[in-house]
């Protein structure tokens, strides 16, 4: 299949259609300089561009160049084709703070997200002054990309965490089938999507009105990395299942419906008098209806980081979710969740990152996030 485009009005990896695997990345800024940060950001920008084509990080590539120079691009993906990647940069608050004169350019939409019930945020694995996440359909070509920008940041940035992703858990386009999360359900159905224009206009892409017009279209990423406890989960019977979801396991379809794109009717009741679709179900509460009509772009990765050393595997859901107002749309709609979902007995949020994605590059002489600077 033919590369993504690089250059655009958008960045790539936001309503491209989901890719099988993600690598996503969070830096710390280490050097204090701003023109330093520029050039970084210039540097990786030219790279991402070659990346995202199926070719070498660098021109002289892994194999071409000076023998007495360490090669400027690694190598592990030599022979292999560009297999989807895409590559989207989200700067973080803390990158708004004083060290390089920023404060006044932070967007009101990337606001800080409160405290949740129930979290357990580990954090060494949560925010990041800057973020990256590579999807691609071949675990090897996001991993050497994301590889190669940390190699090009040297002496400029940290790596302060990273996640593998091996499965999508969302569908962002009506061409895919919708894919299963590690609870073993459909996963996206009712996901904003690619074709859904008008929607992504209004909560996808932010604007100039919205304040800071160096983000016009942008979007505000969410990560939450979500363990799951399977082992529990695994015991629990189908009907309590599909009762926490609100759908039924097989299907996809909302609980009282035949098929997985039928509309849900929360009124719609069993025989027995009680709700088909639980109060506290967590279609229910993330329901745009419940929200003010708040959509998220979800495009989230299954995970598992071996085990815990408890006899338990470390696995779970990666969350990804990109919006136009992380005030109007994932804040209202996890507090809601965090404080009634059903689901909570089998889940724990253990991270959370915030960013602000930049509009796309236009051409070879632009970069990212060349807006802000
Ligand atoms: C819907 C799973 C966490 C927001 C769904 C569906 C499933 C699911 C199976 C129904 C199919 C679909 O429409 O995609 C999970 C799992 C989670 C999780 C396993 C955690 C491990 C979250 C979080 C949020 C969220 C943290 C946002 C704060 C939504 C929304 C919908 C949805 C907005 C669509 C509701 C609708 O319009 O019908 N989720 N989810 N989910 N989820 Fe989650």
């Amino acid at each position: 299949s033919d590369p993504f485009p690089f250059y655009g009005p958008h960045q790539a990896g936001i309503v491209t259609p989901a890719q099988d695997r993600l690598h996503f990345v969070a830096f710390d800024v280490t050097t204090t300089k701003k023109a330093e940060l520029v050039s970084l950001l210039q540097e990786w920008t030219a790279a991402a561009a070659r990346l995202t084509q199926g070719k070498e990080a660098g021109s002289f590539g892994a194999a071409g160049g000076d023998p007495e120079a360490a090669p400027d691009d690694t190598g592990e993906a030599l022979g292999l084709p560009a297999s989807g990647l895409t590559l989207t940069i989200g700067f973080g608050p803390t990158l708004f703070d004083d060290r390089f004169g920023l404060a006044a350019q932070r967007p009101a939409a990337l606001a800080d997200l409160p405290k949740f019930p129930g979290e357990r945020l580990i954090p060494e694995i949560s925010g990041g002054d800057i973020c990256v996440q590579a999807c691609a359909h071949d675990p090897q070509v996001a991993v050497h990309a994301i590889r190669n920008l940390a190699r090009i940041g040297f002496g400029r940035v940290s790596v302060r965490w990273s996640q593998l992703g091996f499965g999508r858990t969302s569908s962002t386009s009506r061409a895919q089938a919708t894919p299963r999360n590690l609870m073993g359900f459909k996963d996206g159905t009712a996901n904003m999507k690619l074709e859904d224009t008008e929607l992504l206009r209004d909560q996808l892409w932010a604007a100039e009105q919205d304040g800071s017009a160096w983000m016009a279209g942008g979007s505000y990423l969410v990560t939450r990395k979500i363990r799951m406890n399977i082992e529990t989960w695994d015991r629990a019977s189908l009907r309590e299942q599909e009762d926490i979801f609100g759908r039924d396991k097989g299907e996809g379809a909302p609980l009282g419906k035949k098929q997985e794109f039928d509309a849900v009717d929360f009124a719609a009741r069993r025989p027995d008098g009680q709700p088909y679709i639980a109060e506290k179900s967590h279609v229910r509460l993330a329901h745009p209806s419940a929200h003010g009509n708040a959509h998220l772009l979800r495009r989230g990765y299954n995970y598992v980081d071996g085990s815990d050393g408890l006899g338990r595997l470390d696995a779970g859901l990666f969350f990804i979710a990109y919006q136009r107002d992380v005030r109007k749309q994932f804040v209202p709609i996890q507090m809601g969740l965090a404080k009634n979902d059903l689901l909570n007995e089998y889940i724990q949020h253990v991270s959370s990152g915030l960013f602000a994605c930049p509009p796309g590059v236009q051409d070879a002489g632009d970069y990212w996030g060349r807006s802000l600077f």
